[in-house]
């Protein structure tokens, strides 16, 4: 069966660091399912496939395999035989993880990947949809919170540490046009399942967050 964590939450807000530590410290596999939209979206814009439409969708995802590797050494992502890592966390990949994730036809194909590479395992999950829609019987399901300024200056505190000039305005209006999109969409929106736990990490550190997350799943394991 394996034991289930789905991770849950806005752009920014630790999600994938928080996956990453769980999974460090249980022995589980993490996937992040960003990184599927992000590659699948980039794909499809570079055949130059009129993708929004459903239809149009359909057919060109007849000609994807989507591959996607859980190593040691992190997650990578292979569409057709190409490695789209070093891609997928650039603006291009931001916006054309955002249209793709608009798109029924994707949204169901990505689904039925995840819950495939979940099946049978302990994993953790991060993404939009996990605890709603992915792994709606997942053991444990997080949600976490913080405002989109502090997602904001971390953000920028991530970029500064990487070397990275960034516009703290614009970083902010980057992340309050994903909320918005994440949280309007039609099909499977951005929202917090009615079992999972909230966690308000505005004033926690990334420990912090770990911590507390792990003394659910321990909670939950023992009982
Ligand atoms: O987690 P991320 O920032 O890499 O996600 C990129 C985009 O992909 C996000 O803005 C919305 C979409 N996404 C989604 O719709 N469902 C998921 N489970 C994960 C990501």
């Amino acid at each position: 069966m394996g034991f289930k964590v789905a991770i849950d939450g806005p752009s920014g807000v630790g999600k994938s660091t928080l996956a990453k530590g769980l999974a460090a410290r249980f022995g589980f596999l993490h996937l992040d399912t960003g990184a599927m939209y992000r590659a699948c979206g980039l794909y499809l814009i570079g055949l130059g496939a009129a993708f929004s439409d459903n239809a149009a969708a359909v057919e060109a995802l007849r000609g994807m395999d989507i591959r996607v590797e859980l190593g040691a050494d992190g997650q990578r992502v292979f569409i057709n035989e190409r490695d789209f890592t070093p891609v997928l966390r650039t603006p291009d990949g931001d916006h054309a993880s955002s249209a793709a994730g608009k798109v029924r036809a994707i949204r169901e194909e990505l689904v039925a990947r995840q819950r495939a590479i979940a099946a049978g395992r302990d994993v953790v999950l991060d993404g939009r949809d996990i605890g709603t829609v992915v792994l709606p019987d997942a053991e444990v399901k997080l949600f976490l919170t913080a405002g989109a300024g502090i997602r904001a200056a971390r953000r920028a505190a991530e970029n500064a540490a990487k070397g990275i000039a960034s516009d703290p305005a614009e970083t902010l209006s980057e992340i309050e046009r994903r909320d918005y999109a994440d949280t309007h969409r039609a099909h499977s929106p951005l929202a917090k399942a009615a079992d999972a736990v909230e966690i308000d990490t505005s004033a926690m550190s990334a420990d912090e967050v770990l911590a507390a997350a792990a003394a659910i799943i321990e909670e939950k394991r023992g009982g």
